[in-house]
């Protein structure tokens, strides 16, 4: 069963990164004016550490990084979510970037297993700033489609069944501070991929006059 899933993740994401990359291609020999592929948009979902809602009108005004995963989940998510906290304290150390400039978002793709207390204590493992969401079942298919991500459940769990795993693509998706959606990493790139990748973005929109709202990451977490 186990092997029978990693054959298959493992087809999903190689095609899924050929199509991201295919993707990606054709949007740098459109004429600039079309941007970046449409991923993402608005949504609200519930902030594990307060049980409010959080959602993009929250986030946009800086940088942030969204990774799905589930809690259950034995190895790779907790590699990712290692790896996107080397990331911000890589962002956050440099004198250039520093405090506030990305926010790490995790969004669970279990929505059945993570209730916001387990959410809650699941993101506390990897860094302070990590901004746990979570939501009903319908609100989660809904922002994992936003997000093209791919998600999937073993069929008739049995009520109570706690003992299964989810299929997931593996991204890190890096959201403009307007909302937009600027690139995505694989399980391939480093932490160093990754900041090297951001701080590119980040001068980018310093060198056009973006400006960014810098308060505390936890002002945010905290909120109601
Ligand atoms: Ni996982």
């Amino acid at each position: 069963m186990f092997l029978g899933t990693g054959t298959g993740l493992l087809w999903y994401f190689q095609s899924e990164k050929a199509r991201v990359q295919e993707e990606r291609e054709k949007e740098q020999n459109k004429p600039k004016a079309y941007g970046k592929p449409k991923l993402g948009g608005p949504f609200s979902l519930t902030n594990a550490e307060t049980g409010g809602k959080l959602g993009t009108d929250d986030l946009n005004g800086r940088f942030y990084m969204i990774y799905f995963g589930f809690t259950h989940c034995p190895d790779i998510c907790p590699e990712e979510l290692d790896k996107m906290a080397e990331v911000v304290d890589a962002v956050k150390a440099d004198k250039d970037m520093g405090e506030g400039v990305l926010i790490p978002v995790f969004i669970t793709c279990d929505p059945r297993r993570d209730t916001p207390e387990i959410v809650k204590e699941y993101v506390k493992d990897f860094h302070d700033d990590l901004i746990g969401l979570t939501g009903n079942e319908e609100e989660i298919r809904r922002v994992a489609k936003l997000f093209r991500v791919y998600v999937s459940s073993p069929p008739n769990l049995e009520e109570g069944q706690e003992d299964y795993l989810v299929d997931h693509s593996i991204f890190f998706y890096l959201m403009s501070p307007d909302g937009t959606f600027l690139d995505c990493y694989s399980q391939n790139a480093t932490s160093e991929d990754v900041t090297e990748s951001f701080k590119n973005y980040y001068q980018e929109y310093k060198a056009k006059g973006g400006q960014l709202d810098k308060k505390p990451a936890s002002l945010l977490q905290k909120k109601a």
